[in-house]
C-alpha cells in the first residue's frame, strides 16, 4: 500500500466532491462543511448511483438517485436500507490530500 497525492482540498468545494480513477474504480472524495474529507466508492450500494453526485449533509452524502444515505466514515447504508461501499484511508498535510491505495499509481483525476 502506498500514499498517493491526489489534490489540494481546496479543490474539493464544501459539501462536494471530486472523482479521482483508479485500478480499483472511480473514487469519490468527498470534502464535509466541517472541511472533513472522506473518500468512498462512487458507486451506491441500492443501484449503483453515483454517490459523488449527491447531497452532501453532517457525514454522509444522500444519493441523488433514490435516496439513500450513506456514512461516508463508515461507507454503511444508514436507516433502515442496507449495504455499503468500500472507504479509503485519506490524509491531509498542509492541504494535499493524500489517499492510501494499492500499489498500482492513480489513473486519472477527474
Ligand atoms: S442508486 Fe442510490 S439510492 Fe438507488
Amino acid at each position: 500500500m502506498e500514499w498517493f497525492e491526489i489534490g489540494h482540498i481546496d479543490d474539493i468545494p464544501l459539501r462536494g466532491a471530486r472523482c479521482v480513477m483508479t485500478p480499483q474504480g472511480k473514487i469519490a472524495i468527498f470534502r464535509t462543511a466541517d472541511n472533513e474529507v472522506h473518500a468512498i466508492e462512487d458507486m451506491c450500494p441500492h443501484k449503483k448511483g453515483p454517490l459523488s453526485q449527491g447531497i452532501v449533509h453532517d457525514a454522509s452524502v444522500t444519493c441523488p438517485l433514490h435516496n439513500w444515505v450513506i456514512s461516508l466514515e463508515t461507507g454503511q447504508a444508514r436507516g433502515a436500507d442496507e449495504g455499503s461501499v468500500k472507504t479509503f484511508p485519506l490524509r491531509v498535510e498542509n492541504g494535499m490530500i493524500f489517499m492510501l491505495l494499492g500499489e498500482e499509481a492513480l489513473v486519472a483525476a477527474e
